[in-house]
C-alpha cells in the first residue's frame, strides 16, 4: 500500500510559508534559501487548461481583480502581479505554471507536494490534467510528487490517469469513513487540520498502515506533541523557525 513513503517530515506551505508571496516563484526560492527541500502548493486550471499556481478560485486576495480563474486564460494570469500584496520587494512577482514550479523543483531537488485545487464544478478535469502533465514530465529517476486534495474526485480523477503518482486525501476533520475514501483512492496518506487530530484518530490512521500529515503546524511544541502521536509530516508557514528545529 505504501507508495514512495515516508515522505519528507517538514514541508514549506505555499512555497515559503509567511516568509514570501504564496504560490510563486518568489515562494519556492525563498523556501530554498531556508532550506527547504520539501514544499507544498496549490494548483489549479486556468480557463485554456493550463495548471497555474493559486489558491483561491476568485481574484482579490493575492492577486488584484474579481474574476474567477476559470474565466482567465493562463497568459492573462502570467501577467499579473502576485507579489505586490505581500510587499514591496515582491512588486511584479507573477503567476506561474505549474510547469514553471515544476521545472523549479527539479533543477533544485525540491519534493512536492502538489495540491490539486480545482474551481467549483472542475474537480475530474483538474485531477486529470495535473496527474496527466506530471506523468509526462516526470523524469525517471525523480522521485515523484505526492499529490493530494480535498476532492475525492480530482484525486480518483487523477487516480485514473496516473495510478503509479502517490496520493494523500485532505480534509479539515477526519470522516468515519475514512479508511472507505483512501481504499478506493488506493491512497498513501491521510492530510487533516492537526487541531482537529486526536491521538486516538493518529493512532488509528498509523496502525492502519497509512501516512499521516497534517495542515499547517507553526508552533514547536505542537509539532514535537504530533510526531509523538505518529504523524509523519507537516507543512509550515514557519520555515524560519520550525525548518531549524525539526530538520
Ligand atoms: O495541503 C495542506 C494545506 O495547504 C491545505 O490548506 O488552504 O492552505 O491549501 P490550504
Ligand atoms: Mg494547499
Amino acid at each position: 500500500m505504501a507508495l514512495n513513503w515516508p515522505f519528507p517530515r517538514i514541508v514549506a506551505h505555499r512555497g515559503g510559508g509567511l516568509l514570501a508571496p504564496e504560490n510563486t516563484l518568489a515562494a519556492l526560492r525563498c523556501g530554498l534559501a531556508h532550506g527547504f527541500h520539501a514544499v507544498e502548493f496549490d494548483v489549479m486550471l486556468a480557463h485554456d487548461g493550463v495548471p497555474v499556481l493559486m489558491h483561491d478560485e476568485q481574484l482579490g486576495r493575492t492577486v488584484a481583480g474579481s474574476a474567477a480563474v476559470p474565466t482567465l486564460t493562463s497568459a492573462e494570469l502570467m501577467v499579473m502581479d502576485a507579489g505586490s500584496w505581500f510587499g514591496p520587494a515582491f512588486v511584479g512577482e507573477p503567476v506561474p505554471t505549474y510547469r514553471q514550479a515544476f521545472e523549479f523543483c527539479r533543477q533544485h531537488d525540491i519534493w512536492m507536494n502538489v495540491e490539486i485545487k480545482p474551481a467549483a464544478g472542475f474537480e475530474q478535469i483538474t485531477g486529470s490534467v495535473v496527474a496527466a502533465l506530471t506523468q509526462e514530465w516526470l523524469g525517471r529517476d525523480q522521485r515523484p510528487p505526492l499529490f493530494s486534495s480535498f476532492s475525492f474526485d480530482a484525486l480518483m480523477a487523477a487516480k485514473d490517469v496516473a495510478p503509479a503518482i502517490p496520493r494523500g486525501l485532505l480534509v479539515n476533520k477526519i470522516p468515519p469513513d475514512w479508511e472507505a475514501r483512501l481504499q478506493a483512492l488506493t491512497a498513501v496518506a491521510l492530510h487533516t487540520d492537526h487541531k482537529t487530530l486526536t491521538v486516538k484518530q493518529a493512532q488509528a490512521i498509523k496502525s492502519a498502515g497509512y501516512g499521516l500529515f497534517c495542515f499547517t503546524v507553526n508552533d514547536a511544541v505542537r509539532a514535537h506533541d504530533l510526531f509523538r502521536w505518529g504523524v509523519d509530516g507537516f507543512c509550515t508557514d514557519r520555515i524560519d523557525m520550525i525548518g531549524v528545529l525539526f530538520n
